[in-house]
């Protein structure tokens, strides 16, 4: 029993250190499937090289936590500049107005909100796109300054959407009460790469005056909250920073989403519906 407690506990720590990024951008069928090839962040790295570790994915920002976020301070990781992709690791192809999917593991921060107490809940998602971006852009110029109109700040882009991190059915494995109730009423066949995971999702719809790029900047905000000991309360943002590449013109219109798909596929009903 104690030999399974710690284990236990050494399972949570590893938990609560690991912090989420895009794993997996893919695009939907007008039925609310995704179909086709998956899309990946830049600069991604695979899960099974031997010398992967989180931090050659997870961007966070501040830095340091005396600084807090400087001006300075670049929206995207070091090494994901625009276009640095892969054969292994290609950008998603997509079209003008297509419905999309950004796909991320909770890492427990949904699931077993106890080991993060000092949060209020697990956070805000707000993806910002661009047509023109800069691998010099900075976080303070554009998070909570660009706008869903495209006036915001320097107008080189907008927020495109905002979700909440938790997008209300994905889970991990584990024995928490809310994994194992999510687990019941969300019940899926394990398949790759999720395995038994259900991963989260935002799901979004493409601009229809896109052309050639598009460039999208996950941005999950996950803020301390204030307590006696931090009055002010702590800002926690990690990033991703995408390419999609526009590969033809529009080929669908309108969303008419079937439920009750096989949920390693399906889209979120209510983040897809009523978006055309
Ligand atoms: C591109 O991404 C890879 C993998 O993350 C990284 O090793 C490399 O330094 C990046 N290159 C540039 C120019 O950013």
């Amino acid at each position: 029993m104690a030999r399974k407690q710690a284990i236990l506990l050494l399972c949570i720590a590893a938990l609560s250190m690991s912090h989420s990024w895009v794993e997996r951008l893919m695009v939907f069928h007008t039925d609310g499937a995704m179909v086709g090839a998956p899309g990946y962040a830049r600069g991604t790295v695979s899960r099974l090289d031997p010398s992967f570790n989180d931090f050659q994915m997870q961007h966070l920002l501040p830095q340091s936590s005396e600084s807090g976020i400087t001006p300075t301070d670049r929206i995207c990781k070091a090494t994901q500049t625009i276009g640095n992709y892969t054969a292994e690791f290609p950008s998603l192809q997509a079209w003008p107005g297509a419905f999309i999917a950004l796909q991320y593991q909770e890492n427990g921060h949904v699931t077993l909100p106890q080991l993060t107490p000092q949060k209020k809940d697990s956070g805000t998602v707000y993806i910002y796109g661009t047509s023109s971006p800069s691998d010099e852009d900075t976080l303070a110029s554009i998070h909570r300054v660009w706008n869903e109109h495209g006036t915001g700040g320097d107008g080189r882009g907008r927020l495109l959407v905002s979700r909440r991190f938790d997008d209300g059915q994905r889970y991990q494995i584990n024995e928490g009460p809310i994994s194992k109730e999510r687990q019941n009423r969300y019940h899926k066949v394990a398949m790759d790469p999720q395995g038994a995971d259900l991963w989260c999702q935002n799901d979004l719809r493409l601009p229809l005056d896109v052309r050639r790029r598009y460039s999208l900047y996950w941005v999950w905000d996950w803020p301390t909250a204030p307590s006696d000991a931090l009055p002010e309360g702590k800002a926690e943002i990690y990033t991703s920073c995408v390419d999609v590449d526009i590969v033809s013109d529009i080929e669908q219109g309108k969303m008419s989403f079937v439920d009750g798909q096989d949920l390693n596929l399906a889209g979120i009903k209510e983040q897809l519906v009523d978006k055309e």
